[in-house]
């Protein structure tokens, strides 16, 4: 079977076939009625590791949909309180024969290590700060419809200018859509205080910014991120209000960017300091809610997918 750990991993024809795929879901979570049996049978196992609106509901919500049994493993419930390992937990819920199991954890790795113990697909929720290759897809498949309302046909992202904004150091949505956007032809810009800015980014091909008002002339898309305090580990950072000043999206700073330029961010948003909400409650601008509704899709398109094998059908990349 295929895990789901990274957009690292994918190629780029991958990743326009689950884009491909997700459309499908898209129609039919707009739909009254939104259930198919395709997962019938199936055991889907969230377990999550570190606090989630987003992804555990939309996770949720698309392994009902396609009518699987869903189960939530919250870990503050969990025996992980009373000291089981993180490799004891994979195994006892691959003892209960899971058929998929969605991981977020707060280490780096974590779900690729789990993963190796498991019999059945892994699908990465996050991992620290490594990767977060569901919420790329999701944001790739809203800005792809925002492209389409904008009258811009292209499957991919040929010329446009993405401008990420934040803690870029510590955010797996950053590290997810760098590659993700790259692997779809857009030209990628980072933004953030030295303190949060990786080092070598010039060497991903990702062009590093501190200065906002530079990285967003002319940008076409601007991504921000909130700053990951249960992260940060003595880095210098501004405080809120000075943040805000230096590197909030204003109504006024947008006019920087391209003249309708598309403002995305994952969630949560801190309201105020990363973001104004003029500017995130824009439905001309913003695509935000978009970015959620695309979530549940493409979850399930990935639950779908990375099933296949298990309900007796080629597995993902097999009989090609
Ligand atoms: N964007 C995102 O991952 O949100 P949650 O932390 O709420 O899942």
């Amino acid at each position: 079977h295929r895990d789901l750990i990274g957009i690292s991993a994918l190629e780029r024809h991958e990743i326009l076939y689950v884009l491909a795929e997700a459309e499908q879901y898209v129609e039919f979570n707009r739909q009254a009625a939104k259930h198919t049996d395709r997962l019938s049978g199936l055991t889907i196992i969230n377990a999550f590791f570190e606090n989630s609106t987003r992804t555990l509901l939309s996770f949720e919500i698309a392994g009902k949909r396609l009518g699987a049994d869903v189960i939530n493993m919250h870990a503050a419930q969990s025996s992980v309180k009373k000291g089981e390992t993180l490799i004891d937990t994979a195994r006892t819920l691959n003892a209960m024969r899971a058929d998929a199991i969605v991981i977020r954890h707060g280490s780096s790795g974590a779900v690729g290590l789990i993963a190796g113990h498991v019999d059945c697909p892994v699908l990465n929720a996050g991992d620290g700060q490594h990767e977060h290759p569901t919420q790329a897809l999701l944001d790739a498949l809203a800005l792809r419809h925002a492209l389409r309302k904008r009258g811009q046909t292209s499957e991919d992202f040929t010329g446009l200018t993405v401008t990420i904004c934040g803690d870029i150091l510590h955010s797996r949505v950053a590290r997810s859509n760098i590659l993700c956007l790259q692997a779809m032809g857009a030209s990628v810009r980072l933004c953030a205080p030295p303190a949060l800015m990786p080092t070598g980014v010039e060497q991903i091909g990702a062009e590093p910014f501190h200065d906002f008002d530079k990285a967003l002339d002319g940008a076409d898309v601007v991504m921000m991120l909130r700053l990951q305090n249960e992260r940060m580990d003595g880095q210098f950072i501004p405080s809120p209000r000075e943040y805000r000043h230096l590197y909030g999206l204003t109504k006024e700073r947008l006019a920087k960017a391209s003249a309708d330029a598309i403002v995305m961010h994952p969630g949560p948003m801190n309201r105020g300091v990363e973001i104004d909400s003029d500017v995130a409650d824009d439905p001309s601008r913003s695509i935000i809610t978009d970015q959620v509704e695309m979530g549940v899709a493409v979850r399930m398109a990935c639950l779908d997918i990375l099933t296949r094998k298990a309900r007796g059908e080629p597995g993902w990349g097999e009989g090609e």
